[in-house]
Parts: structure tokens; C-alpha cells; sequence
């Protein structure tokens, strides 16, 4: 390993978003990965072959995180909740704890650390003063960074798509398998999917170009928006698989949400539906500007569907 290299510390490493830019920046000889994980021995098997180090971390536990960073000049957060974005409560599972307190954590073990760039996975519509709990702690993650005197990039996605996300692989298994597809609300919320390879390339855009992206908050979405109804037909012609659509009124979904919520393993909830019905699109125009980044359309995205399982 070269003497300059320059060490990056992700929290998610071993997640959706996280495994792009540990690929990503494990491919560049510039640069020596560190995959945090809950679970390091787990995250090396879901990242097998690549090259990168994997070390205990969680962000609930700020003890282990300072040690966790040590060394790194970049650290990543793409850290998310198991189960998002259905919160459990009961084992502590929340935006607030992982997304805001889990981010504030390790902004501290950033700092005590010494790193130089702080980079954050935020989310469209991110807002301390948002009555919704996710964009509230991510707006509430993103002051805490703002406040913490690193220099810093923050990067708010829309849906971000690609083999392994959540939004289109769980659409494909159910189209599949399912008789009719079952949409929440109007299936008329605008959507800007992402590929997840265009996000990772916009995190190790930012490890160069550091005058640019320095205190700055990008919106990152695909070069089109599409309504839920679009995404899903553009699945189907995809994949092949034509189903008829059917739409959940809001009311429904809310009474799903409000039952759901009392299991012990919650699988919906009333915020997870209001999550699902609100629009999440963006202006990508500062970020392509600044990182000079050419947005894959969702048709290439999503190209690899084209391959039966
Ligand atoms: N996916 C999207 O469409 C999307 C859109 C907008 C914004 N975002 C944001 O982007 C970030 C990454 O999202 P993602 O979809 O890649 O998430 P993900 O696939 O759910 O992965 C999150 C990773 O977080 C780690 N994690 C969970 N709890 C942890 C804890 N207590 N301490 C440390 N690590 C923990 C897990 O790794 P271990 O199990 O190895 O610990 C997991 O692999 C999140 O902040 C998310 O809100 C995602």
C-alpha cells in the first residue's frame, strides 16, 4: 500500500449505498477503505473480494466510534436503521437515534480524530423543523455537521436505484409473484431515481474536488422525474412482467400503517406511509455543475432487470 494514501472511513459500508462507494474508492489505488460495520466478519462476506479494511462500529455506541475512525482522513455516513423506513421504537430503531444521534456521534469521533471531510447520505427534503421524524433527524444530522466546524459535503437522494436497492427490487419480487400490483396512495408522487453507481461516483467526485464541494449540500436525483405509476410500468416493460395496478387509498394505508405499527415487528407504520405518499424530487443542476457528472437515465439504470433471475 502506497504511503499517501488516503484512508476512508464508511459507516453503512456494508449497506445498499455504502457497498457502491466502498467498490468505488476500493478501486482507486489512491485510496484505503475502512468498511465500519456492526458486524464486521458479515460485512467482509457481502463485500467479498474487494480491497478494504473491516472494523466494529456502531453509532449508538460512541465509545467504540473514536477508535473505530482513528487514522481516517474522510469519513462516510451512510449508515441506516435495519427495518427503515418503519421505525421500531421498542428496540430502538428510530430516525432520531440512528440518523440524528448516530450521525452526531460520529461527527464528535470525526473530530477527535482529525479528519478532514465529513460526507453525509442525507435525503431529499431533509428539515430540522419537519413534523416528519426522518427528515427532522436528518435535517437535525445535518445541522449537528454544519455546526461542527469539518469541512464537509452533504448529499441529499432521492430513491436511489441498482441492483440490491429496496424500492425496485421489492416492486420486481412482487411483480413476480403477485396477481396485481398494489401501489400506496395515487401512484402519482414524483420520484428522480438515482443509480446508486451515479451517488458513489459523487461521493469520490467530492474526495477531489474539495474547493468545490466544501460546506456545500447537493440534491442528487436521475436526470428524469417519473410518477410511481411511470417507475412501475417502466419495471414491467423492463422485466416483462405486465400486471393490472391497483391504488391503496391513503385512508386504507393509514389504518395498515396504524395496525402495523402494534407488532413486535412492525412492517408499516402511519410515518412509513406518509413517507411513501410525499414526492421526493430535486433540482440536480448545483451538483452537476459542481462535480460535472453525467446522471444515468432510470431505463440504463435499471437495465440489469432485463435478466430473468
Ligand atoms: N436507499 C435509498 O433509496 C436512499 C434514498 C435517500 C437517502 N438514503 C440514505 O442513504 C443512507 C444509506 O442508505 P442505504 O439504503 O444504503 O441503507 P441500508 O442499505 O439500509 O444500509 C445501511 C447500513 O447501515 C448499517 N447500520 C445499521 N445500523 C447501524 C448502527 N447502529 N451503527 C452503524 N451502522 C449501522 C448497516 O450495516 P451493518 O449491519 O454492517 O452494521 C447497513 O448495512 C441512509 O442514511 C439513507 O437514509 C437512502
Amino acid at each position: 500500500m502506497a504511503e499517501n494514501t488516503t484512508t476512508v472511513a464508511i459507516a453503512g459500508g456494508s449497506g445498499f449505498i455504502g457497498r457502491a462507494i466502498a467498490r468505488r474508492l476500493s478501486r482507486m489505488a489512491e485510496y484505503r477503505v475502512r468498511v465500519l460495520s456492526r458486524s464486521p466478519s458479515q460485512a467482509r462476506v457481502r463485500l467479498a473480494s474487494i480491497r478494504a479494511d473491516f472494523v466494529r462500529a456502531d453509532v449508538t455506541d460512541p465509545s467504540l466510534l473514536e477508535a473505530a475512525v482513528r487514522g481516517a482522513a474522510v469519513i462516510v455516513n451512510a449508515a441506516q436503521f435495519d427495518g427503515y423506513p418503519v421505525e421500531n421504537p421498542r428496540l430502538g430503531l428510530t430516525f432520531e437515534r440512528i440518523d440524528h444521534l448516530g450521525c452526531t456521534a460520529l461527527v464528535e469521533a470525526a473530530k477527535a480524530a482529525g479528519a478532514r471531510h465529513f460526507i453525509y447520505l442525507s435525503g431529499v427534503g431533509a428539515d430540522e423543523t419537519s413534523s416528519h421524524p426522518a427528515f427532522r433527524a436528518k435535517g437535525r444530522a445535518e445541522a449537528a455537521i454544519r455546526q461542527s466546524g469539518l469541512n464537509y459535503t452533504i448529499f441529499r437522494p432521492s430513491v436511489v436505484v441498482g441492483q440490491g436497492d429496496r424500492v425496485v427490487s421489492m416492486l420486481t419480487k412482487a411483480l413476480r409473484f403477485a396477481p396485481a400490483m398494489v401501489l400506496p396512495g395515487s401512484g402519482r408522487q414524483q420520484l428522480q431515481p438515482v443509480w446508486v453507481e451515479d451517488v458513489a461516483a459523487c461521493v469520490a467526485l467530492a474526495l477531489t474536488a474539495s474547493a468545490r464541494v466544501r460546506a456545500q449540500t447537493f440534491e442528487v436525483g436521475g436526470p428524469e422525474r417519473m410518477t410511481l405509476d411511470e417507475l412501475l410500468n417502466l419495471i414491467m416493460n423492463i422485466t416483462g412482467y405486465r400486471r393490472p395496478i391497483i391504488h391503496a387509498p391513503e385512508s386504507l394505508m393509514r389504518l395498515a400503517g396504524a395496525i402495523g405499527e402494534k407488532l413486535p415487528r412492525p412492517l408499516l407504520s402511519r410515518d412509513a406511509v406518509s413517507f411513501l405518499m410525499l414526492d421526493s424530487i430535486c433540482d440536480t443542476k448545483p451538483l452537476v455543475e459542481a462535480l460535472g457528472i453525467k446522471l444515468t437515465p432510470a431505463r440504463e439504470a435499471l437495465a440489469y432487470l432485463a435478466t430473468k433471475p
